[in-house]
């Protein structure tokens, strides 16, 4: 490569780069040529969270992504082969939230134009509006849900093979299926938390959904957190 073409490719870069970093992250992103976008949840906690949601089950799959933010496992169920991806959010997206719909674009624009974007709430999600999928990711939603019960119930019917749930666990130290309540902001001061379940509540519910098996592995990162996958 010629020194012009260097600089111009150097220029192309730090470009980015500012772009990127004038916009609020949640996830952190790699753009390639080390350019990465500077989210709270870390690069390498979010490839071994996917490595879990994705293992065996992705390849050649429709796929929806139920609370996508930035986007960062839409992009990578679309690098994995997935035949189709639709990421939908609102919360994330709206001026509910510090999170800002522009991140997730700019990212879809230079990773996987191919992924479908949709701005829905979830209480409008049904099988008339966003269509059923083969593998559903509700990844960290469940506990920023005042009724989880019957969004889960809900959102059960687009999954046609597979629904991953990725959630905050509590009373991990009690056998029998619970619910801790947070009225306020006793989770992680943040009062859009509301319920913190144990793992045989997730898997409970879950059947109770519609599915026969339910497996469940602790978070690769974070003792106090789960990831379900419930099979039809
Ligand atoms: C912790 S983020 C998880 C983002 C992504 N799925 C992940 O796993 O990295 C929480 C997601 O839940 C969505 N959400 C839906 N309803 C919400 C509510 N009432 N309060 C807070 N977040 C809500 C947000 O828009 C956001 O995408």
């Amino acid at each position: 490569m010629n020194l012009f073409k260097r600089t111009n490719r150097t220029q192309e870069k730090e470009d980015l780069q500012r772009r990127v970093n004038e916009l609020p992250w949640h996830h952190q992103i790699d753009f390639g040529e080390g350019v990465l976008s500077p989210g709270n949840t870390p690069i390498g906690v979010l490839r071994n969270q996917a490595d879990v949601y994705f293992d065996g089950i992705i390849h050649g799959k429709t796929f929806l992504d139920i609370g996508a933010w930035d986007g960062f496992n839409s992009f990578e169920a679309h690098r994995r082969g997935a035949s189709r991806v639709l990421a939908t959010d609102h919360f994330a997206w709206s001026e509910q939230c510090w999170g800002d719909r522009r991140a997730f674009d700019l990212a879809r624009s230079r990773i996987a134009p191919e992924v479908e974007v949709m701005d829905i709430d979830i209480p409008e999600m049904n099988h008339e509006t966003v269509g059923r999928f083969d593998v559903v990711l509700f990844a960290g939603v469940f506990y920023h849900l005042r009724h989880p019960f019957a969004v889960l119930e809900q959102i059960s019917d687009l999954a046609k093979e597979w629904l991953i749930v990725e959630t905050h666990l509590d009373a991990l130290d009690y056998d029998r299926p619970s619910m801790v309540f947070y009225p306020t902001n006793e989770l992680a001061n943040d009062n859009t938390n509301w319920w913190g379940p144990n793992p045989a509540c997730v898997i409970a519910m879950l059947k109770d959904v519609g599915f026969t098996t339910v497996e469940y592995v602790v978070h690769p990162n974070h003792p106090n957190r789960g990831i379900f996958r419930a099979k039809r």
